[in-house]
């Protein structure tokens, strides 16, 4: 069977497979250098390695072919990543946003970009007349985040792709949440895919890393030249480790997601807990869309405590889940959005919001799930 015929898991287990052509070492190997010999003939395939590395170069067709995409940018983080796409606007230009997007996307498009003269709206995407009325002539990009972070907000990727396309403007999704094993938001026109690569893709809490992939060569190549400017790039070691966690994504995708849905059942019907975020749970709001575009709830739950004074001493007395920010790894982590992942929003915002201090928010890992459930269960037990 061609290649280009298998599935995607058996494609994603194969990630850099073949690259070496003079070896025919099966895994990718580490071109760790800065630079590459030539002859007075000029350049070969390579000259420098902030334009391309061997290494990156492979890890980028991966992602490429496994998004569906035409091209990939890698870069040194995710914030690394979604900075390119915003160098492709210019003074004037206006962005929409998810209004609940992770706070260093709020914080960069807010503070940073705004100094540029690029103004910015935050829209609840769930509701696509709130993104219709904001889209002006003058916006650019409007960049979702579905399910969001940390609220796991459905928004519809297809309705809000046409609404911005009629406007003229590009579609962005930050898909880190589900990964193109889940949600696959070229397939709903969009026109950039963005990733925090340093979660699910790569998977072991040991990477920081940023790609954006595009529908067109044209655009592609567009972030190519902004990424080789503006020099973000990700080392030679780095995309080794991301092109070595990325092959076992599919295995842990699985789990973490067995896992998320036990722990979300068991979170929903506790007591202290006054509400529970997951799109796997039949009452989440949008989760029939979500389910419409995307083929699993992935394994981000947040919950909101009934005293949240209490967040805090639950947190502290959980000894197999880590208080830790970030997500995506097989260690399970726990964080406490008011306080750290969203801090950059002004508290007003992020109340209004409902990212209060009673939310706390878990990234399942691979762990068996009775260790995880009976962590929460005696740290929810010991809390008044
Ligand atoms: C959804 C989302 N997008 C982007 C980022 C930024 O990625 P990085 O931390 O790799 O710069 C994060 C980080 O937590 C995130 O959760």
């Amino acid at each position: 069977m061609p290649q280009k015929e298998w599935r995607l898991d058996t494609r994603v287990a194969h990630a850099g497979v073949g690259s070496d052509l003079v070896y025919g070492s099966v895994i990718t190997p580490i071109f760790q250098t800065v630079t590459y010999q030539h002859t007075s003939d000029g350049f070969g395939p390579y000259d420098y390695s902030r334009t391309d590395n061997p290494t990156r170069r492979s890890l980028a067709a991966s992602i490429t072919e496994l998004e569906g995409g035409s091209g990939t940018s890698v870069f040194g983080s995710g914030m690394a990543a979604i900075t390119a796409l915003a160098h492709l606007l210019k003074s004037g230009d206006h962005v929409v946003l998810t209004q609940d997007s992770y706070g260093g996307t709020y914080r960069l498009f807010q503070d940073t970009f705004q100094k540029f003269g690029v103004t910015t709206t935050y829209v609840d995407t769930r509701n696509p007349d709130q993104v219709a009325s904001a889209l002006t002539p003058h916006t650019r990009l409007l960049f979702i985040e579905t399910p969001s972070n940390p609220l796991l907000q459905i928004s519809g990727l297809k309705i809000l792709t046409d609404l911005a396309h009629a406007q003229g403007a590009w579609v962005a999704v930050d898909n880190t949440f589900m990964t193109f094993l889940r949600q696959r938001p070229f397939d709903f026109g969009a026109d950039f895919v963005v990733y925090s690569a340093t979660k699910y893709l790569a998977g072991h809490n040991d990477v920081v890393a940023g790609l954006v992939i595009s529908r067109s060569p044209e655009l592609a190549e567009e972030i190519a030249v902004i990424c080789n400017a503006s020099g973000g790039i990700l080392g030679p070691w780095d995309s080794w480790l991301l092109l070595r966690g990325l092959k076992t994504l599919d295995l842990r995708l699985d789990r973490q997601e067995q896992n998320a849905l036990v722990l979300a059942q068991f979170l929903a019907q506790h007591p202290k807990i006054a509400a529970v975020y997951y799109p796997g749970l039949p009452d989440h709001p949008g989760g029939l869309l979500h389910q419409q575009q995307a083929t699993g709830p992935g394994a981000m739950i947040s919950f909101r405590l009934h005293e949240p004074e209490f967040v805090g001493p639950m947190m502290d007395r959980l000894h197999c889940i880590i208080p830790a920010v970030s997500l995506g790894g097989v260690e399970s982590l726990i964080t406490h959005p008011f306080y750290e992942t969203h801090r950059e929003l002004p508290e007003s915002v992020r109340m209004a919001l409902g990212i209060t201090p009673g939310l706390v928010r878990l990234s399942v890992g691979i762990e068996n799930v009775a260790d995880l459930q009976a962590d929460l269960s005696q740290a929810l037990h010991a809390i008044p």
